[in-house]
């Protein structure tokens, strides 16, 4: 950067441009420019000014600026129905030019500016204040915070009595400050603003509005509103930023206390189902940063002196900014005309695309951050619930009650009256719960049972280690389930069990299950390791077996900070026996009817799943739409096959598995581009070396679960999953099948 100085004209002295005649004094005073003197055209305003400031130069005449070479830049604080003219005639005597908002009165004429700064390399720079106001500062930071969560709205008031304007609606007077703030917030979620519409009413019987109410709306469903009056007795300048996470409120009028944070939400109650969507207001607490004021119109004109000088650096309000501005503030004007009907951006821009709005920096992903996109990310999951969590585990420290104890007791309370059972009994892991069913569900050496080859190997061990045999069954193509309809072929007279694995995260057709056990008089144990809060019909899953076997291992949808695991059931005596050996099979201190082990689900983790039970719900929906994205946007990529929920069910995508022939080349660029993917399984289960001697003669029997072992892949999904990072998880995978 050089250390030039500037020389500097105000154009234009009403309300405003005395604040710029101090601000550029200061300057002058500090030796960081000349200040050239002020263009005011009309007379009166002329006479007072130069009474009120006897040192600074006042002329009549534009053009003795405009002619001086000497002066490089021009601040403008016209009428804005002047600007697009004075702009064109100061940038073509070369100067640099900070204008005072909007940039001009259309988006044509706004576009045109900007083009013509660049055609000449001069900088043309928007003043959007609120840009450089350390509260809007402090809510861009919040609104980059991984833990901000999704972005549901921005609400905007600016209200007051008077000034009240006659040349121009009240939407182009005070709409300018929050459609800035808006755009600039919303550009850290890269979400494209689509159409506006704006009701208005002219209140006072004049020519123009008074009285205004703009509608944004962006995409994925997130909106934007501004309500702007100059009639209302209260002089109010609110934003208030709504997340799934926190709420930001922001009062200009509040010297004290400007910005807060409320770590308040609205949840979905467990027990009740999606379907039910029952909600409850989360109580959190309230942070109120501090901030350090600053005067925002001093710190922007630095700016602009500063991107005058070194022509590398971006600019924070850019002319292209401006034109964003200015292209609401039409669409909403077109709106009011056509009585609050929605304008589309694309309308209004023509063929100039908009720039999303860039001030400060390129749109910065929020993913860029936090650094690569994992295939779960545990850490963001634990942020999530990190106060309650801290507590709970704090108060499990405190009570100095490790084993077993009320915390166990809530969870498996919660857990079985989540899934709708009469028990839950925690245990140590999900390997363990399918052990101990099969176990107390008589399975005996020399027995079967029939479950599906795509499976994880916990659902087959419990059975070996008994003694008992596997016989498997392939899967359905795309949702990869058990295929109920190869189930009777496989039974035998040995066959004890059937073991449907809700695999990654969809259920199983469990009506022809259990259609088939009753009719064979067999047992059913469920795998739902992945399936935590997934549907068959209206009861979840885990609910209709004999008993439900489930894996809290840290990466399921329900996960602890460790192992755990859980067996849930509506038998008695199963569920007496299993707390029996779960604790060396002692009904009593000391007294031993079982021959049992140690398998119990750690206190301090059932206290952590307690705390995640009750978000549970939120973060399966969230897995949902996640997943309808990824069907959207990949349909038709490449040679991919996309996954569905079977029907009749409620998904919970634990895992998003696509197929493709490209399997290993698609995961190595994934790699390459810092993006997790996974593969579940890469091998079946007769293909598996320690079931090779046993289930070896099953090779070429199992064609879909060997056709798509080597074909499947695994995609990033996980509620904490920002829609910056799934759209580059998109990205990545359309640019691999376009190479
Ligand atoms: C389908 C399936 N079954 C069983 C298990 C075993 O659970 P755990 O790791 O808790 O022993 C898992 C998870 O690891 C699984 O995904």
């Amino acid at each position: 950067m050089t250390t030039m100085t500037s020389h500097v004209a105000l154009i234009g002295a009403g309300y405003w441009g005395k604040n710029y005649i101090r601000i550029l004094g200061q300057m002058q005073q500090k030796g960081k420019i000349k200040f050239a003197g002020v263009f005011e055209a009309d007379s009166k305003s002329r006479e007072s000014l130069r009474f009120n400031y006897p040192d600074v130069r006042f002329v009549e005449n534009l053009d003795l600026f405009l002619d001086d070479k000497t002066i490089d830049a021009f601040v403008i604080v016209t009428p804005a129905s002047t600007h697009a003219k004075v702009i064109e005639q100061a940038l073509n005597a070369g100067k640099n030019i900070l204008v005072e908002k909007p940039l001009t009165v259309d988006t044509k004429s706004s576009q045109k500016c900007c083009e013509l700064a660049k055609a000449k390399g001069l900088r043309l720079m928007v003043g959007h204040t609120f840009l450089f106001n350390s509260s809007v500062k402090e809510l861009k930071k919040q609104v980059e915070d991984p833990e901000f969560g999704k972005m549901h709205y921005i609400h905007c008031k600016r209200t007051n009595l008077g000034p009240i304007r006659h040349d121009t609606s009240v939407i182009w007077d005070l709409a300018p400050h929050d459609i800035s703030i808006i755009l600039y917030l919303m550009q850290s979620f890269g979400k494209k603003l689509e159409k506006v519409s704006a009701v208005g009413s002219k209140t006072l019987g004049g020519k123009y509005e008074d009285t205004s109410w703009i509608h944004m709306m962006f995409e994925d469903n997130v909106v934007a509103q501004v309500h702007v009056s100059w009639l209302d007795p209260h002089k109010v300048r609110d934003v208030v930023v709504v997340s799934d996470k926190k709420r930001l409120a922001f009062d200009d009028m509040d010297g004290r206390q400007p910005v807060k944070i409320f770590m308040k939400g609205v949840e979905y109650v467990p027990g009740w189902g999606d379907q039910a969507k029952h909600l409850t207001v989360r109580d959190g607490d309230i942070h109120i940063p501090n901030i350090t004021a600053c005067e925002p119109l001093s710190e922007q004109f630095q700016h602009f002196l500063a991107s005058i000088h070194d022509k590398s650096m971006k600019n924070a309000s850019p002319g292209e900014f401006g034109v964003d501005v200015v292209a609401v503030l039409e669409a909403a004007e077109i709106s009011m005309a056509k009585t609050g009907q929605a304008v589309s951006m694309a309308e209004v821009m023509g063929s100039q695309p908009s720039t999303g709005g860039c001030p400060h920096s390129e749109p910065k992903p929020r993913c860029e951050r936090t650094g690569d996109i994992p295939l779960v990310d545990i850490q963001a999951a634990y942020k999530t619930v990190k106060p309650e969590v801290d507590a709970a585990v704090a108060k499990v420290f405190a009570a100095g009650c490790f084993i077993e104890g009320p915390d166990c007791k809530e969870f498996e309370t919660e857990f079985a009256k989540y899934i709708g059972v009469k028990h839950c009994i925690g245990v140590n892991s999900g390997t363990d719960a399918l052990y101990l069913a099969y176990r107390y569900l008589g399975l005996e050496a020399g027995d079967e049972i029939i479950t599906q080859a795509n499976t994880f190997i916990a659902t087959c061990l419990g059975a070996t280690t008994l003694g008992a045999n596997i016989k498997l069954v392939d899967s359905e193509p795309a949702t990869g389930q058990i295929d109920a309809s190869k189930i009777e072929a496989a039974i035998t007279k040995k066959t004890k069990i059937i073991v449907p694995v809700h695999l990654y995260g969809h259920a199983a057709n469990m009506e022809a299950i259990l259609a088939i056990a009753k009719k064979h008089k067999l047992k059913v144990v469920e795998d739902a390791s992945q399936g935590h809060g997934a549907y068959f019909k209206d009861k979840r899953v885990g609910g209709f077996g004999d008993a439900g076997c489930f894996s809290f291992y840290p990466g399921k949808n329900l996960g602890a900070f460790g192992d755990g695991g859980a067996l849930v059931t509506n038998d008695d005596a199963l569920a007496a026996r299993i707390r029996a050996w779960r604790a060396w099979g002692a009904v009593k201190k000391y007294h031993h009817t079982e021959k049992g082990g140690n398998s119990r689900l750690d206190t301090v983790q059932a206290a952590v799943l307690t705390c995640k039970l009750r978000k549970l719900d939120a973060g399966n929906a969230r897995r949902r739409e996640i997943a309808d994205k990824y069907i959207a946007a990949l349909k038709g990529v490449g040679d991919l096959s996309l996954p569905k929920s079977p029907p009749n069910t409620v998904s919970v995508w634990h895992l998003f598995v696509i197929t493709t022939d490209k399997r290993d080349a698609l995961l190595k660029h994934l790699n390459d581009n810092k993006i997790g993917a996974g593969i579940h399984y890469p091998l079946p289960i007769h293909k598996q070396e320690c079931y090779k001697e046993e289930l070896s003669s099953l090779v070429g029997t199992l064609p879909q679960a060997e056709l798509e072992a080597p074909r499947m892949l695994s995609l990033p999904v996980f509620p904490e999953m920002t829609n910056v990072q799934q759209d580059r998880v998109i990205e990545q995978v359309k640019a691999f099948f376009k190479k």
